[in-house]
């Protein structure tokens, strides 16, 4: 396992390191209702995929506590729960992961909705935990699988941060990463910094260090130089949702180091499990991109680096087209294309399991 702690519940309060503090300082914050936790996901305090579908899962937890205390009859108490669920899946439009938790929970609360209000918080509160639990289990799998695909000595390019900061602990792209260190492959990352938000620099780059895993830092657009200099074996990163057809919505910034991967023959993997994989849509077209505030382009954590009058463009993900995907790395195995046959045999091999 790896030493971050990224997101734990106790005493009915849901505690989340502060991503937007790292890595120059460790803090934590506490939410005691689920407003605290929407807000937290909105700016980032928590973020990546999984992290955030777990997280959500925890706030219809805050929420029945809230409502408990905040309603009067059954009918008020589960409107309540049912308006949180409803705010929380507003919170960013294109990880999937946080609509899969939120139903899983939504499901949950239908099932038990005529029990009494404490039991009804028991059962939420079982399955949210469960949720966590499956995460972990995922990513440790996902690390199993990918490493059969990481050659002894890769030197491996990394985007944006899908470690334990990302997940419920040990990561998916992170996880491949961390699973071959730990099995004695002499790896070595390339980690970009990942504009405008830096995750790379910020966060991967953090854990790789907490962890002494030989790396690099590079800027995001050094990446091709260095493919050219044959100084990158593999890609892997992680994904936000993944279409039937294998299309991936990843932060910005994925589909250009995939195009120049494929020019230089470098080989491209996503890690993710199953619950990002967006079983509704057919392909990346139909994939949300959440656009964020112009003033991350034009700033660098509140210093301006631009003039203010200058407009940008800044979406947050890309969609890299399956075409440029050699596997997509999940808890049941690497699926290979055409993924519009693999996708579906991976569900299938899930739920016989
Ligand atoms: O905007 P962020 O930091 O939430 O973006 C995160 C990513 O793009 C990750 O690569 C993705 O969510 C996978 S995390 C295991």
């Amino acid at each position: 396992m790896s030493e971050v702690k990224t997101l734990e519940w106790k005493n009915d309060e849901l505690i989340l390191i502060d991503c937007t503090k790292l890595p120059t300082s460790e803090e934590y914050v506490i939410c005691k209702d689920y407003k605290t936790l929407a807000e937290a996901i909105k700016i980032l305090v928590v973020r990546g995929a999984p992290a955030i579908g777990v997280s959500a899962a925890y706030g219809v937890v805050l929420a029945a506590i809230q409502a408990q205390k905040e309603t009067g009859t059954q009918k008020e108490y589960i409107d309540f729960i049912k308006k949180a669920i409803e705010e929380l899946a507003e919170t960013r439009p294109t990880a999937v992961n946080l609509f899969w938790g939120l139903n899983r929970m939504e499901e949950k609360l239908e099932s038990v909705k005529d029990l009494p209000q404490d039991q009804i918080k028991e059962e939420l509160l079982k399955e949210a935990n469960k949720i966590y639990d499956e995460d972990i289990e995922c990513n440790i799998s996902i690390g199993k699988y990918g490493n059969e695909v990481v050659p002894q000595d890769a030197r491996i390019l990394t985007h944006c941060n899908a470690g334990a900061l990302a997940t419920a602990g040990y990561g998916t792209a992170l996880g491949v990463v961390r699973y071959a260190h730990n099995q004695g492959k002499n790896i070595h990352v390339y980690a970009d910094e990942t504009r405008p938000l830096l995750q790379g620099s910020r966060l991967t780059a953090w854990e790789l260090v907490k962890e002494d895993i030989p790396a690099t830092l590079i800027t995001d657009s050094m990446a091709g130089y260095a493919m050219k200099l044959g100084m990158i074996d593999m890609l892997v990163f992680g994904a936000d949702r993944i279409a039937l057809n294998g299309d991936v919505a990843n932060k910005i910034g994925s589909y250009s180091i995939s195009v120049l991967a494929k020019e230089h023959g470098i080989p491209v993997y996503v890690a993710a499990p199953l619950s990002t994989i967006d079983i509704n849509i057919e392909n990346g077209d139909q994939i949300p991109i959440e656009q964020r505030d112009k003033d991350e382009v034009r700033e660098l954590f509140g210093t301006q680096t631009a003039p203010k009058e200058i407009d940008t463009f800044n979406p947050a993900f890309d969609v890299t087209p399956s075409q440029y995907i050699t596997g997509i790395i999940t808890e049941v195995g690497v699926l290979r294309p055409p993924y519009n046959l693999s996708i579906p045999k991976a569900f299938k091999i899930k739920e016989e399991r």
